[in-house]
């Protein structure tokens, strides 16, 4: 993780570095630092302190922050406590050479002893710290440029890295470089942006060029050179960023989750928009990123989904759509656990990774292996441009726009509703389901924006039922069927921001152990709206109500039988049973966000997480 920001150019840096990192601390908020170069003083200054960017901010009030050339971090700690000694940047032992790093050096401890064996002395516990001291090492003894030791240092690390080091003796000189974690050039008027996403670069300068897995990008007294490892000058391609400026701003809102909760209506048209053909009866999908390969879609034989986290929840709902409609097997995967188990892939798998950031370490590995195995791969991802898409054969962009709320909302929405138009595009195209079931169910999935709206309504209600369980120690999830996939995300929701302990059961596992729990303590949330399961899961309230749990229900308008059971109803409009979690996720998702602002903790970046987990 980490967030990686820098410039180069004729502006002041430092207020271009502290705005970056403002926009990159979802990546990580352990601790945060800028380096500068001032030509005047011949100075490279490095400031750095545990705490968030505010605290840098703070920190930074009485400093010398002169300097067009700069770069700054923010830290999510893997090697090494967050204090002030392991914030990024690290420094050369002499000082004239300063690098900040996102990934993880998996050889840094045998680097580690060779470099102490050669005389340097280490002031951090992090790997990064070996990768200044080996350029330093290889600049000594060879008597090369900066860039020619970076790209032989390189080729010692065994890992993930995104890199920019700065110099002393070359102020005029930035030099960065990828291997597994992102890196973004925005390309200005005789100045350069590097970032670990666009959000730091979006308002200067809309042209960026991603830089790939293997490549060192040099700017130099205003030129910039881009090489592969092997010394190669490589072509740049620019694209043009269509993030909105807006997007990154809470606009309004508290937080930043419940502006991405309340965005869903629109984050879902946007995401539905020119995909949804209907002309009377019948209905088609359109989904440009898959044309070249819908006359594939029969030979397909078995689905493989993996992801981690929220997206696996996606993911799991998927599973539901896909077997349903499109009649084939799914298996859905953690990406952690698919990457390291020699999976078995056969002739006719098809793997669709789904990541909101589309850089997710694991799900990035998980997706290179099928690919190794010769499996076909599709992208399901939210960030355009991101490491994903640009590995696989073929993908859907979710359009939910950018999610900085730690906790995912808008992206789970977004990815459920682009795994189902891609299981009506591939039923229809098997013949698997008829044109007018397909309809029925695109007719549902274009009404779930406006019956989102309707949702939202409730929210003081959802707040004042938030109010009543802040401070319970545990709380349960039930759900059966395609719901089952949303008390795992109600129940991932509540603890990741509140800290309050909370499983997802299937509503009917609950007698296999998770029932020993309940007692008048304990909240139970069961999503038991319309569906084929309802009487089971009308049942099962009644086993916790015997218990003494309480109930909190989600269930379609107008029910009367679980009104009288439950202790609370939330209910949400009628729809389809195949795009229902569409609908349910959206109260688990306010009741969380109240939980969490009611116990006052720091929703938009809880502890020990990060937005985007590039590392394994
Ligand atoms: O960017 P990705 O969708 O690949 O991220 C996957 C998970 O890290 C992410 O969903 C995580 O679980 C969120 N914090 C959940 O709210």
């Amino acid at each position: 993780m980490c967030g990686i920001v820098a410039y180069i150019g004729s502006r002041d840096a430092a207020p271009i570095l502290i705005k970056g990192l403002q926009r990159l601390e979802y990546r990580g908020y352990d601790s945060a630092g800028i380096a500068l170069a001032n030509k005047t003083t011949g100075d490279l200054n490095v400031y750095k302190i545990a705490g968030k960017v505010a605290d840098l901010e703070n920190y930074l009030k009485d400093k010398d922050i002169t300097g067009t050339t700069g770069m700054g971090h923010t830290r999510w700690a893997t090697h090494g406590i967050p204090n002030d000694r392991n914030a990024h940047p690290h420094v050369s032992q002499d000082g004239s050479l300063a690098i900040i790093h996102n990934g993880i050096i998996e050889n840094h401890d045998i680097l580690r002893k060779l470099l102490i064996s050669r005389g340097y002395h280490f002031n951090s516990d992090t790997d990064t710290e070996v990768i200044i001291h080996l350029i330093d090492d290889i600049r000594k003894n060879e008597d090369i440029s900066l860039e020619e030791a970076v790209r032989l240092a390189l080729s010692e690390l065994v890992g993930a890295y995104a890199i920019v080091i700065m110099s002393r003796q070359e102020p005029d000189l930035l030099i960065a470089a990828r291997k597994g974690s992102p890196l973004v050039i925005g390309v200005g008027q005789g100045e350069y942006f590097f970032a670990s996403d666009a959000t730091p670069i979006v308002e200067y300068t809309r042209n960026v060029i991603y830089l790939g897995d293997h490549e060192l990008a040099a700017v130099k007294n205003g030129e910039l050179i881009i090489r592969n490892i092997a010394n190669e000058i490589q072509t740049p391609y620019i694209s043009e960023l269509e993030i909105d400026l807006e997007a990154l701003e809470k606009g309004g809102f508290e937080h930043f989750m419940l502006k991405e909760i309340y965005h869903q209506p629109e984050s879902l048209l946007d995401c539905l928009r020119g995909r949804v053909r209907q002309i009377d009866s019948s209905g088609t999908v359109e989904l440009g990123g898959l044309i070249k390969f819908e006359n594939q879609f029969s030979n397909i034989n078995r689905i493989i989904i993996v992801a981690c986290g929220t997206s696996w929840h996606a993911g799991l709902v998927a599973e539901y759509l896909f077997e349903e409609l499109v009649r084939i097997p799914v298996e859905v995967e953690y990406a952690s656990e698919f990457r390291y188990r020699n999976p078995v892939i056969l002739p006719g798998d098809l793997v669709i990774a789904i990541s909101q950031s589309g850089e997710t370490a694991d799900t990035l590995a998980a997706l290179q292996l099928a690919k190794e195995k010769g499996a076909t791969i599709f992208g399901v991802c939210n960030v355009v441009g991101s490491s994903i898409p640009r590995l696989t054969d073929a993908g859907v962009y979710t359009h939910a726009g950018p999610e900085i709320g730690v906790a995912s909302t808008k992206a789970f929405t977004a990815q459920v509703t682009v795994m189902t138009l891609m299981a009506v595009k591939m039923a229809l195209k098997r013949n698997s389901v008829t044109p007018e079931r397909a309809n029925e169910i695109l007719t549902a999935l274009v009404n779930i924006p406006d019956q989102i709206r309707e949702v939202l309504k409730k929210d003081d209600h959802i707040r004042k039922i938030a109010e009543i369980y802040k401070d319970a120690p545990n709380c349960l999830y039930l759900g059966r069927g395609i719901q089952f996939p949303v008390a795992l995300e109600g129940a991932l929701k509540l603890k990741e921001i509140s800290y309050i302990h909370a499983e997802g059961y299937p509503a009917a596992e609950m007698k296999h152990g998770p029932i020993a729990l309940i007692d008048e303590q304990m909240p139970v949330v069961v999503i038991a709206t319309d569906s084929l399961h309802y009487e089971k899961v009308v049942s099962n309230i009644q086993e916790v109500k015997a218990r003494k749990g309480k109930i909190i229900a989600v269930v379609s308008e107008g029910d009367e039988i679980i009104q009288g059971l439950a202790d609370h109803v939330i209910e949400i409009p009628r729809t389809d049973e195949m795009v229902s979690p569409l609908l349910s996720v959206v109260p688990l998702q306010l009741f969380s966000y109240h939980v969490a602002v009611m116990r006052g903790c720091n929703v938009d970046q809880p502890r020990n997480l990060a937005k985007s987990v590039t590392v394994e």
